[in-house]
């Protein structure tokens, strides 16, 4: 079979991948896709390196393996800071893309941007965010907010409501009136929660994800393999979802945060 007609994996710790997927589908509806979201061991993002590096590399290979996938958008800020150089090293003539917090845009927009980066404790630590933290520390004041226990309001399908305002209010509020200019979410759950972030810092704070940048990367790298499916008419794109969880509720909820409306 014509490698341009296998799929493309889309990977995450759990559900937080939709976010991404939901921008990569949008760009190219054509494609075929397989989101598969590791939710029986989720979360990554506090665990350590050698753990975070077995589980995405594991997940990674057995869809290789099982799926002749043509390229994989590593949809988790945590596993790519992990694994994605292992993974193109292991995989060299596959197009594998990661992700990152989206901190340059918010450092462009306004000079002497205040910018709070919210993101698993795993990735601020890691050497990845270092890196980047460093190249704007001259343009921006850049603060990195760990939030532990945030992505687990996603996984369980609650993207409102007090219990959410409560927490977010917690760990945002000692930023208020801070001077802080924006905010980025560096973990792909977050997206889903813009609406109830946006209630506690206000409508001043602009908020960055990286999700449309991660599926144009997708879609140039595609591009220059040549890999993009040929357009036909009778050709339509797929989607399918998997869960290591086995649990249907989570393939559920999957499919609502597909196609939620906006977030
Ligand atoms: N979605 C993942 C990320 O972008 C992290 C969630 C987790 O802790 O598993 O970092």
């Amino acid at each position: 079979m014509d490698l341009k007609e296998s799929p493309i994996l889309v990977f995450d710790s759990g559900m937080g991948g939709i976010s991404v997927l939901r921008e990569i589908v949008r760009l190219m509806p054509d494609e075929k896709y397989i989101y598969f979201g590791d939710s029986a061991n989720a979360p990554y993002g506090t665990k350590d390196m050698a753990q975070v590096r077995q589980l995405t590399i594991s997940c990674v290979t057995n869809m290789v393996k099982q799926r002749k996938i043509k390229a994989a958008a590593i949809a988790c800020n945590t596993a790519t800071s992990a694994a994605v150089k292992t993974l193109r090293t292991m995989y060299p003539s596959m197009p594998i893309v990661g992700v990152e917090p989206a901190v340059k845009p918010a450092v462009m927009a306004e000079d002497h941007a205040c910018v709070l980066v919210m993101a698993t404790p795993f990735t601020l630590k890691e050497k990845k965010f270092h890196d980047l933290e460093q190249r704007y520390l001259d343009q921006a004041r850049i603060i990195p907010l760990p939030c532990p226990g945030l992505m687990e309001f996603v996984e369980a399908g609650i993207l409102e409501g007090e219990k959410l305002d409560r927490f977010l209010r917690d760990l945002l509020s000692p930023y208020r009136g801070k001077g802080v200019t924006g905010i980025v979410l560096g973990c792909t759950h977050y997206p889903f929660l813009k609406k109830a972030i946006r209630k506690v810092v206000g409508p001043s704070v602009q908020i960055y994800d990286g999700g449309y940048g991660t599926a144009k990367e997708l879609q140039r790298r595609l591009k220059k393999e040549d890999l993009l499916r040929e357009p036909g008419p009778e050709k339509t794109g797929s989607l399918e979802f998997l869960n290591s969880s086995g649990k249907e509720e989570l393939l559920a909820l999957s499919k609502r945060l597909f196609t939620l409306p906006e977030f």
